[in-house]
């Protein structure tokens, strides 16, 4: 039920978050036990990662929780995402638990606690160990098993306080960029490894799901899914049919078979020499809500140059950008939300939407103020967006900014600033900056906003439809 008052009201007891992941803020890489992992070797590989960048350090958040979680107090939020990395909690993947990896997440669930702030705990943001990688990683269907096991080991120790629990983050980036387009860790570019990864990892959240719903009283569990609308880039057969395919990929591959039970038509076939009786039983369990990222559309095109055919592509002729050149479309997240409710019939809980910024931007003035006023207008226009949709009828009932902190951005290393909270990465010092300040207002009732662009042109409105409808 949406309360209607003055200035438009949000849900009774909508959820308010602020999201972060483990190898992107932790640091404290070769402390206390912890195991490499993928991203180890991604970033100490030349070229794996913008500048050389690693996560040796990122944001030390590994000894300085507690501050993170008082400044979450202060902006306000009533719940708070992170991840636990597994190579802390089973430093080879297999076996052996790392109690004092453990200990850590123990301190951090207790912290958010007690600042009354309530967890939300996703088990993979795509640091696997890498001894598990030396085993052929999700190519290998032993991996499901592995990850069951690691789900065990943190629901036993973390399911008394911790009852929301996300099996994955964005099943399809890290399939897709790691095993096919050589973008992130593993960095391969494999056909037969990119399709096994797929079903293994649909196979290792049904497994998880079973796990959690065992072991955790009273959970709420999903897994959370990058959706977003896949737009060719101009109208040709070409782009249409290389949308379809993306759309397969990046926005079916996963919730299809999680929610519906099968695979997309395009997608079943290429996946068809790896899926054993019972597999599609195994994976489609239910769960609670759909976790969605969001943070624009993707234009696409067709190109013989990536391995399933489909590319990025551009965004329209003035299309509006954020700082990071992402294009913004918040109309088209109201349809995704609205999308999604309809298809998948369970509540959707926004993970992760925010806005990036380049070098050189986000810098505290003389006074400490960070005026990131890109990303007050970004953020602005997207909650607006979602109040729209709620009032429409999608059933919304959280929202997490991605990020708190400025953080270690997977291949852009640095690069790129996506926090409400500006950290100096020589000091390690953290300045809110006015998203902080204006996510604080937000939350505490203040006015939504309207937005004001984001109208697709119709040429390319048509082109999307053309590559819905299509089939293969
Ligand atoms: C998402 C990732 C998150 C962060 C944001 C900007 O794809 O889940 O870790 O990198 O993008």
């Amino acid at each position: 039920m949406v309360a209607k008052s003055k200035g438009g009201a949000w849900p009774k007891g909508f959820v308010w978050g602020t999201s972060t992941s483990s190898y992107q803020i932790e640091g404290a890489v070769n402390e206390d036990g912890r195991g490499q992992s993928i991203w180890d070797t991604q970033s100490k590989r030349i070229g794996g990662v913008a500048n050389g960048d690693t996560g040796d350090v990122a944001c030390d958040h590994y000894h300085r929780y507690a501050d993170d979680i008082a400044l979450m107090k202060k902006l306000g939020v009533n719940a708070y995402r992170f991840s636990i990395a597994w190579p802390r909690v089973q430093p080879t993947g297999r076996g052996a638990v790392n109690e004092k990896g453990l200990d850590f997440y123990d301190r951090v669930t207790d912290t958010i606690l007690e600042a009354g702030i309530e967890p939300w705990t996703c088990l993979y943001h795509w640091d696997l160990p890498q001894a598990l990688q030396d085993r052929g990683g999700w190519a290998n269907r032993d991996c499901v098993g592995w990850y069951a096991d690691y789900a065990t080991v943190v629901a036993r120790r973390l399911g008394d306080r911790i009852r929301n629990f996300a099996t994955f983050n964005e099943l399809s980036v890290f399939t897709l960029f790691g095993y096919a387009f050589g973008w992130h860790a593993p960095g391969l570019k494999d056909r037969e490894a990119h399709f096994k990864s797929i079903h293994h990892v649909n196979l290792a959240h049904g497994a998880g799901v079973d796990v959690l719903r065992d072991l955790v009283p009273n959970a709420s569990l999903g897994a959370v899914h990058n959706y977003t609308p896949a737009v060719p880039e101009a109208d040709t057969p070409e782009n249409v049919r290389a949308a379809h395919d993306l759309h397969e990929h990046w926005n079916l591959a996963f919730p299809e078979p999680q929610f519906l039970g099968y695979y997309p038509p395009g997608l079943a076939r290429d996946l068809e020499p790896y899926v054993q009786a019972g597999d599609m039983a195994r994976i489609c369990r239910p769960v609670d809500w759909f976790g969605l990222n969001h943070y624009g559309p993707i234009f696409c095109k067709a190109s013989e140059d990536y391995l399933h055919g489909f590319a990025w592509g551009d965004s329209p002729d003035k299309a509006p950008n954020a700082a990071c050149g992402w294009a913004i479309y918040p109309e088209m997240f109201a349809d995704t939300l609205l999308e999604l409710t309809e298809r998948y019939g369970v509540p959707v809980i926004v993970a992760e939407n925010g806005c990036g910024t380049g070098t050189g931007s986000d810098v505290p003035d003389k006074k400490g103020r960070v005026a990131d006023s890109h990303r007050v207008d970004y953020l602005n226009q997207y909650t607006a967006a979602m109040h729209e949709a709620i009032c429409k009828g999608a059933n919304v009932k959280g929202y997490f900014v991605w990020s708190l902190l400025d953080n270690f951005e997977w291949g852009l290393g640095y690069m790129q600033r996506y926090g409400m909270v500006h950290v100096d990465f020589e000091t390690l010092k953290r300045t809110p900056k006015d998203s902080f300040h204006w996510y604080s207002k937000l939350i505490k009732g203040g006015p939504v906003g309207k937005y004001k662009n984001g109208k697709l042109p119709a040429e390319l409105k048509g082109a999307l439809k053309k590559s819905l409808q299509s089939g293969t």
